[in-house]
Parts: structure tokens; sequence; C-alpha cells
């Protein structure tokens, strides 16, 4: 076991338990300086807190998260709270001079991510934003065929995030779990729930994107609010598409919404470039598909590449060639990245100046749907 680093969890629900199984794993199968040791979780109900602390192996629990992030035996707090109080938890922890993991998206919007980002450059703690579908092997691989010109010049980026499960008009809004319909909690709908993802990835493979021209729909205008047990307006937007130009002169195109009837999770996105194109999907996560334009004519087309290889990013840790790993892994991964920048003293990315970027992103999507007009990032 290597030096501990005693982490203080925020919210055990969705994102709770990914990262509490990322920091179980990691020393198993990563040879890192540091080890995570899971020194406290936080969250208002005693009772349940507790009995999360049990299953996952907390060595303490706290009810109130200001208590936590004062703590003197913990070194880095993880925030898995709705988006709305990522703000105050990260400021209240770079404050006490805490390293900080916090979900995703950063904030409820620039302003609020621009006080994050001077909290914790000022207070020198190394940070790191959830954005974990860059630590998917098959899209780390594409960053690297990237990063090595085998696309040359790339002309377009298209990316999807579909799901359908808030068609219902009876489905309320806010509580658990359902404080992503609630604008209050969120602060957005799939634009900062799921187009952030799409983002993130985006401007980490293809460089920045500098204009967006969207359109937002919200389909259920009202819906009960499980707190006020009233039927109030919905304020999030349900499907949101949007086109932009990058930074080196390619176009993109990003849908997402919850009312694709039959989808769950889909990720997916495809870059072509004058070289070839690469195209890749979350319900196949552990496949790369690739063309590449130097191929042989009557021999060319789509490659799909498992990847599963020793040689494939992060690969050589897990299994044998051709066993394939899934979800939870991209948080193990993003958990051993973390831990050798601590050693090194460095943030990885995206850090909290890299998630900015994404946020600006999304202000700019909700601020074109709202007057249809072009808007500059
Ligand atoms: N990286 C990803 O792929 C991904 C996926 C899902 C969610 N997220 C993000 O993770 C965050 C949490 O989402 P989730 O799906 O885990 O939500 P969730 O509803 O499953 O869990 C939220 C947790 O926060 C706790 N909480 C709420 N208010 C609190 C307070 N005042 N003090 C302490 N704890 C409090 C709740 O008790 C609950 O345990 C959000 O920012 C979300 O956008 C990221």
């Amino acid at each position: 076991m290597g030096k501990p680093l005693r982490i203080g969890m925020i919210g055990y629900g969705f994102m709770g338990r990914t990262h509490s199984n990322a920091y179980r794993r990691v020393p198993n199968f990563f040879q890192t300086e540091y080890t995570p040791v899971l020194q406290a979780v936080c969250a208002r109900d005693a009772d349940k807190v507790k009995a999360f602390a049990d299953q996952w192996g907390y060595a303490s629990v706290e009810t109130d998260w200001r208590k936590l992030v004062e703590r003197k035996d913990i070194d880095a707090i993880d925030i898995c709270t709705p988006n709305n109080l990522h703000k105050d938890m990260a400021i209240a922890a770079a404050a006490n001079g805490k390293m900080i993991l916090c979900e995703k998206p950063l904030a409820m919007n620039v302003a609020e991510g621009e006080e994050m980002c001077q909290a914790v450059e000022k207070a020198k703690v190394l940070n790191t934003v959830w954005y974990n579908y860059r630590r998917v092997p098959a899209v780390t691989y594409a960053k690297q065929l990237i990063d090595e010109g085998r696309l040359g010049r790339i002309f377009h980026y298209r990316a999807n995030f579909l799901q359908d499960w808030t068609i219902s008009a009876d489905l309320p809004q806010g509580g658990t779990a359902l404080w992503r319909l609630d604008v209050a909690a969120a602060g957005s709908g799939v634009t900062g729930d799921l187009l952030a993802h799409c983002i993130d990835t985006a401007i980490w493979l293809n460089g920045d994107i500098s204009t967006v021209n969207a359109m937002t729909e919200t389909f259920v205008k009202e819906r009960k609010h499980t707190l006020t047990g009233k039927v109030e307006k919905v304020g999030i937007d349900d499907a949101c598409t949007f086109m932009c130009r990058f930074g080196n002169g390619s176009l993109g195109l990003f849908e997402s919404t919850r009312y694709a009837r039959g989808h769950k999770a889909l990720y997916t996105f495809e870059i072509n470039g004058e070289n070839g194109s690469i195209k890749w999907d979350l319900h196949d996560l552990h496949r790369l598909q690739w063309f590449d334009y130097k191929d042989e004519g009557p021999l060319r087309g789509w490659r799909s590449i498992h990847i599963t290889d020793g040689d494939h990013p992060y690969m050589k840790q897990w299994w044998v060639p051709g066993l394939q790993i899934g979800y939870e892994h991209t948080f193990v991964h993003q958990v051993a990245d973390f831990l050798e920048g601590v050693a090194k003293g460095e943030s990885i990315g995206p850090t909290f100046r890299d998630a900015l970027e994404t946020q600006k992103v999304c202000d700019a999507v909700l601020d074109s749907a709202k007057d249809s007009q072009w808007h500059n990032v």
C-alpha cells in the first residue's frame, strides 16, 4: 500500500457509488504512490449515510458537509451532489486547503465556474472534474490517433447523447434523483447534464469551440414538484440541438434529448478528417471504428477495433487481450491518473479551468436557444 490519500465524499447516489468503487479498485490494478483511503462520507440523512458507509467501507460519516470540509484528517473532497451545490462546496473545500474532485457540470453557469476556478487557483489545490468519458480506453485512443495527426485536417465533428426516460408527463420534478428535472437544482436540462459530456470530449479531441447556434425545447411544460407537491413550470431543456464552429475551422453538430424513445444512454461521436474518420458509441464502448483513406482501394472500409490489447490505453492494467472492460472502469482510470498527479503535485485534466471552457459553451448554447442568434463562446 502506498501513502494514504484520505477521501471525504459528499453525496452517495449514483456517482457516489461509481467513485467509491473506483477508490476501492484502484490499488488492486494500478501501482500508484498514493492509495485512496475511504475516510468519510457525508449526506443529510444520518441512518442512510451510515448504511452506505458500512456497505462501502467508509471509516466515518458526517451529515453536514461544512464539517466534512473542515476536518483535518481529510486530504481530498469529492463532490457528488446536485449541480447547485458544487460551487459552495468547492470554494469551502479550497479554503480549507483540500484537493477537490468535482462532478460535472462544474457549476450552474460560467459566473459560478469562474469563482470556483479562482478559489482553487488561489488556494493552489489540485483539482479535477469527472468528465469520465475521456478515460474510456477507445476514446483515449481516439485522442492519440488525432494527436499523431492521422486524421489530418479535421472537417466535421458530430455528437449525440440520447435518452428516453422523461417522456411520461406524470414524472415529477425535484427531490431524490429527479433533481435533474428541476432547473433550480440542475441549472439546465440535457445541455448541462448530457451535452456537457459531448462538449468536454469534443474540446479535448478537436480543440476550442468558437461560435454556436442552438435550439432547445421543453416538451412537457409543467410537472408536479416532489418537495412542494404543486404543479410547477418546467425550466429545463428536454432537448437541445446546436451547430458550431471549432477554432480549427471544422464544423460541429450536437444533439441531445431525453425524448428519443428506445435510447437509454446513446452517446456517440464521429469525426471526419482529410485522411480518415473515427466513430465511437457508448453502447459498444470498447470498440473504436476507424476508416483510413490510405487503405488499398478494394479493401477500403471501416475497421472495428476491439480496444482490449495491452498496447491500448489503460488495458494492460486489466485482464488479457480480448477481454473487455466497461463503464465503471472510466472512474477507476480517473482516480489512478489523479493519484499520479498527486505524486507529481500536478492537477490532471479536465481541471476546473478546462471544465469552465465546457461551461462557457453550455451557457452560449442556452443563450443562443433563447434569441436564435449565433453566439461567440
Ligand atoms: N460523470 C458522469 O457521468 C455523471 C453521471 C451522473 C451524474 N453526474 C453528476 O454527479 C452529480 C450527482 O449526480 P447523481 O446522479 O449521483 O445524483 P444522485 O441524486 O444519485 O445523488 C446525489 C447525492 O447528493 C446528496 N445530497 C444532496 N444534497 C445534499 C446536501 N445538501 N448535503 C450532502 N449531500 C447532499 C444526496 O443525498 C445524494 O446522495 C451531479 O452533478 C451530476 O451532474 C455525473
